[in-house]
């Protein structure tokens, strides 16, 4: 069985890790989660972009060393990786060794090809800001847009990788393989841009001179390279390209990359780019969500509006925080995140929908039956029979990443049940000690608490563990063999915990 490899972008570590970041590891760990329900073997990488301009300015104006400082900022990625459970298989920094070798052969490789050159860059360069600017930007002035402060004119030898050779392969491949962006108005957003776009050769180097920061360019040491270059390099470098064959042609090509809107050009254009000049094979699809924004800005370090996910999670659990992202908005949309809007969706979804029919089940099952119950050979409620027809539909939108449909079908399913309850008054059926029919029922909302706790899995891993445990069940996590009905065969004898999700004012 192929692996299925999945990846998610390097976080530049010149800061710690915010909600947005949060938002792109809990997509691709929900989804890993998801494959492996699903019996799929799965490789998920994530990790860290540690070199570059903007992560050097950091270090010094917090006068440390600049390995000193990636080495702890890095940590606070992994520290909230485990604080939001996502399990990752390799987690790669850009600074280890393992990558910085196969940054370093692949330039000599495309170096010797031809597919690198040297030539000149020139432009308009902003000392205190470190950054270049063309003509355009200045806007008939010699001013810095950024600072105000007067630019100089620099021309630098530098190394370029062939780009514009590769527009039209690139526009064929991409008429070929519309699934190739999702979603589709990413994919068009990417070819409408090589249309009106001539593609330029694009600088990959920087001279040492200007930036000492990075991976040092084989064939010319007093340069370094650029730090994107470097960084899509980690999607083979993790894998074992040019140090592993045989476990790299297991994984490559990747299957999905995900990432966020802001950097579709880089993974829709450079990437491929580079992977051809290589002669490798192109990943298989690129997933770019939308943002989170703050009364409709996007939030970011360098706006001062972000969220701490730690904070965060401190104040709600991760699971609710994993809950809330995927089930607010479809994948590719922005979102308003604001503590009202994950009120709202705590309190309506998981206190009062699913909290109160896990609460209110067992606490039916302890007063009638004294917390045991024996299984009823009962074909399920037509309603329910209705939805264990969906599963071919369930799995499909798994398989899409399409966590807000699944979930909508999901809590169609809890809301199901707790009508179930209020029609079928099995208080009535207590107080007529009609107890056979009342083990009946209270049998069908046991089976309806396995199977959501078993389909919640991939989003909220730990709750659904908790129902599990509840029921005194143990899942294989299996959804071929588990999403059946009558799979509690055994005498059930049910484990009270505290309320999963109480109401919060
Ligand atoms: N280092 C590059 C990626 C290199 S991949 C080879 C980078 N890093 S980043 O830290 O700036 O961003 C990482 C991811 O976080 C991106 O996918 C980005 O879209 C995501 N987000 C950053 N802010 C975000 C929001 N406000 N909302 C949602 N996601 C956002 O880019």
């Amino acid at each position: 069985m192929k692996t299925i490899y999945i990846t998610t972008p390097l976080y530049y570590v010149n800061a710690p890790p915010h909600i947005g970041h949060a938002y792109t590891n809990i997509i691709a760990d929900s989804y890993n989660r998801a494959l492996k329900l699903l019996g799929k073997k799965t490789f998920f990488l994530t990790g860290t972009d540690e070199h570059g301009q903007k992560i050097l300015n950091e270090a010094r104006k917090k006068d440390t060393n600049v390995k000193e400082f990636v080495d702890t900022v890095q940590e606070n990625f992994k520290r909230l990786w485990r604080v939001l459970n996502i399990e990752y298989d390799d987690f790669i920094r850009t600074t280890e060794l393992r990558h910085t070798q196969v940054v370093k052969k692949v330039l000599e490789i495309l170096y010797k090809r031809g597919e690198i050159y040297q030539g000149f860059y020139e432009g308009f360069y902003c000392v205190p800001c470190e950054t270049f600017w063309d003509k355009k930007e200045l806007e008939g002035t010699e001013l810095c847009p950024q600072c105000k402060r007067k630019t100089e004119f620099l021309k630098e030898k530098n190394y370029f990788l062939r780009l514009s050779k590769y527009q039209k392969e690139l526009e064929r491949f991409l008429e070929e393989n519309p699934d190739f962006i999702y979603p589709p108005q990413r994919f068009k957003e990417t070819v409408s841009f090589l249309k009106t776009h001539n593609l330029e050769d694009i600088c990959i180097t920087r001279p040492k001179a200007r930036l000492s920061w990075g991976i040092e360019v084989p064939f010319s040491p007093e340069h370094v390279t650029y730090v994107w270059f470097d960084a899509l390099l980690n999607y083979i470098s993790a894998p074992g390209f040019l140090r592993s064959q045989d476990r790299f042609s297991n994984l490559w090509p990747a299957d999905i990359h995900f990432i966020g809107k802001d950097i579709l050009r880089q993974h829709a254009i450079l990437w491929p780019i580079i992977l051809k000049a290589l002669g490798l094979k192109l990943p298989k699809k690129i997933v770019a969500h939308g943002w989170w924004l703050i009364n409709q800005e996007k939030m970011s370090k360098s706006k001062g509006n972000i969220v701490d996910p730690f904070v965060f999670c401190e104040k709600y659990s991760s699971e609710t925080l994993r809950f809330f992202m995927l089930r607010e908005v479809p994948l590719g949309q922005d979102g308003n995140f604001s503590e009202e809007n994950f009120l709202h969706r705590y309190n309506s979804d998981l206190a009062n929908d699913l909290g109160n029919l896990v609460f209110r089940t067992l606490a039916m099952v302890e007063k009638y039956f004294n917390s045991e119950l024996h299984p009823c050979q009962i074909s399920p409620s037509v309603r329910f029979f209705q939805f264990l027809d969906k599963k071919d539909l369930l799995k499909k939108y798994l398989e899409e990443v399409n966590f807000y449909n699944y979930l909508e079908e999901v809590f169609k399913f809890v809301n199901t049940a707790n009508k179930f309850i209020e029609e079928q008054k099995p208080w009535q059926m207590a107080k007529e000690n009609n107890k056979e029919l009342l083990r009946e029922f209270l049998y069908q909302l046991l089976e309806v608490l396995r199977l959501v706790a078993l389909l919640l899995y991939p989003v909220i891993p730990i709750t659904s563990k908790k129902i599990f445990e509840q029921l005194n069940f143990e899942s294989e996590l299996n959804f071929e063999k588990e999403f059946v009905w009558g799979y509690l065969k055994r005498k059930i004898i049910l484990k009270k915990l505290p309320p999963l999700f109480p109401r919060i004012k």
